[in-house]
């Protein structure tokens, strides 16, 4: 067993030179990690130097301007939608006004469905297609949207059933797509268990080919996985900062519409989303700005959203197709070590293989994860839990390293060598 060992010499030689060859290994200064190994990215990204500072500046502001914050902070926070979305624009391959920063996900998934609902007459297939091992809250959602529209969800809402309780195929989304009566297709970037990443590209087309809307939820791809959302005629998009862009918890969502659907009327209408220029003439009659800052509602939560201008700042200059690369090369190896040190305890990776269909974490599956996660936690890695056997690791480019990936699997493996993890209870509870 000893060459499998992921202690041995050559493999710590070797995950220290890839981590002193690597262009991005400096930028982990940037973060304050809660915990040694942090490997949960993925579902909450750790404060950086420049959130914070961007942080403490918005406060700042707020105490010595007050009101006048909002046109003579720098940027002025009446702005702060349209500047955040102008800088996460490039990241999904959008024009700048066709991204805006606000609201949250599900808010977002809500307006953006529900509107391009509105825009499909009595006699267009109303079904909305989405899959069976989707995050929760986009089906709540969609299905909301649906009853307010007097459409039943059991009949409108459709799955696509995954083969294998991982992944989805694209071919059975778009013979789906012919099966049912469907308007809009909704499906995620990356599903949040496997980390499977979808071929948007081919979704998409296959989608217009059929008169069919498609729309993202890119949660699980925003900042490790480059987008070309305007390119490849998406039609919309939302997503969040808290992971892969370390905004804070609960920070301001992201959202896009394609320049094709400016003007369309947002289902969840508010002042926010008013023409900027005429918004404080306060007009009775809703005049929506020409721009995906259309779809905004409500104000922007300053002190959640300045965090994500320091964020973007690191993101931008660590470039995302460098991410990219550096965040398939820890998968890979992280597969790997899975294959040759773990496997033997009866771990296996649940998450595709090809690099073409991986997002930026690894589900190791094993039978006890819910107790190994546990112990994993209490000896300072940090992981999640993903029902029901999925413990969820995401080496996130920026502040994860080759040698972090390496001591994450030792630890693992001295886990399930003594089974340690027996001393914990077997059922989850609360946040996983
Ligand atoms: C794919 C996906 N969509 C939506 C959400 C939740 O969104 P919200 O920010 O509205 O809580 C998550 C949360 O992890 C997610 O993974």
């Amino acid at each position: 067993m000893d060459e499998q060992s992921a202690s041995t010499p050559a493999r710590v030689e070797e995950a220290q030179q890839r981590d002193e060859n690597d262009s991005l290994a400096a930028f982990a200064t940037r973060f304050d990690l809660p915990d040694d190994l942090y490997l949960d990215g993925n579902s909450l990204g750790p404060v950086s130097d420049t959130a914070e500072e961007a942080l403490t500046d918005a406060l700042e502001q707020w105490r010595e301007q007050g009101i006048r914050g909002w046109s003579e902070s720098d940027p002025p926070w009446f702005w702060y939608g349209e500047r955040l979305g102008e800088q996460l624009a490039p990241l999904v391959g959008a024009d700048p006004d066709e991204c805006v920063a606000t609201g949250t996900t599900t808010v977002n998934i809500h307006t953006l469905v529900g509107t391009f609902l509105d825009t499909l007459d009595e006699s267009d297939p109303r079904g909305v297609l989405v899959n069976d091992l989707d995050f929760p809250t986009d089906h709540y959602a969609i299905r909301a949207q649906l009853r307010q529209r007097g459409l039943d969800p059991d009949e409108h809402l459709h799955l696509v059933e995954s083969r294998d309780g991982r992944t989805i195929e694209t071919d059975d989304i778009v013979d789906a797509m012919d099966e049912y009566e469907i308007g809009i297709v909704f499906m995620p970037s990356v599903l949040y268990r496997s980390g499977q990443l979808f071929d948007i590209e081919t979704i998409t087309r296959e989608a217009h080919r059929r008169d069919i809307l498609a729309g993202f939820d890119l949660a699980h791809s925003v900042g490790v996985v480059p987008h070309n959302l305007s390119s490849h005629g998406v039609d919309f998009a939302v997503w969040c900062s808290y992971k892969y862009l370390n905004a804070g918890p609960g920070a301001v969502a992201g959202l896009y519409v394609n320049e094709r659907h400016f003007g369309t009327t947002p289902a969840l209408a508010g002042w926010w989303g008013h023409e900027k220029e005429t918004q404080f003439d306060m007009n009775l009659t809703f005049t929506q700005a020409e721009t995906a800052g259309a779809w905004q509602i409500s104000a922007v939560p300053i002190l959640n959203a300045a965090p994500l201008f320091g964020s973007l700042e690191l993101v931008h200059e660590a470039d995302i197709e460098r991410i990219r690369e550096k965040s398939l090369e820890l998968t890979a190896y992280l597969i790997d070590l899975v294959d040759e040190v773990l496997s033997p305890y009866g771990c296996s990776v649940g998450t595709p293989r090809e690099p073409a269909r991986r997002g930026g974490h690894v589900a190791i599956e094993h039978p006890e994860a819910y107790r190994l996660s546990q112990a994993l936690r209490d000896h300072g890695a940090i992981v999640d839990f993903r029902q029901p056997n999925v413990v969820r690791v995401c080496p996130a480019p920026l502040y994860v390293g080759f040698e972090d990936v390496l001591e994450f699997v030792q630890l693992l493996a001295a886990i399930l060598e003594d089974e340690r993890y027996t001393a914990y209870d077997t059922e989850p509870s609360g946040v996983t």
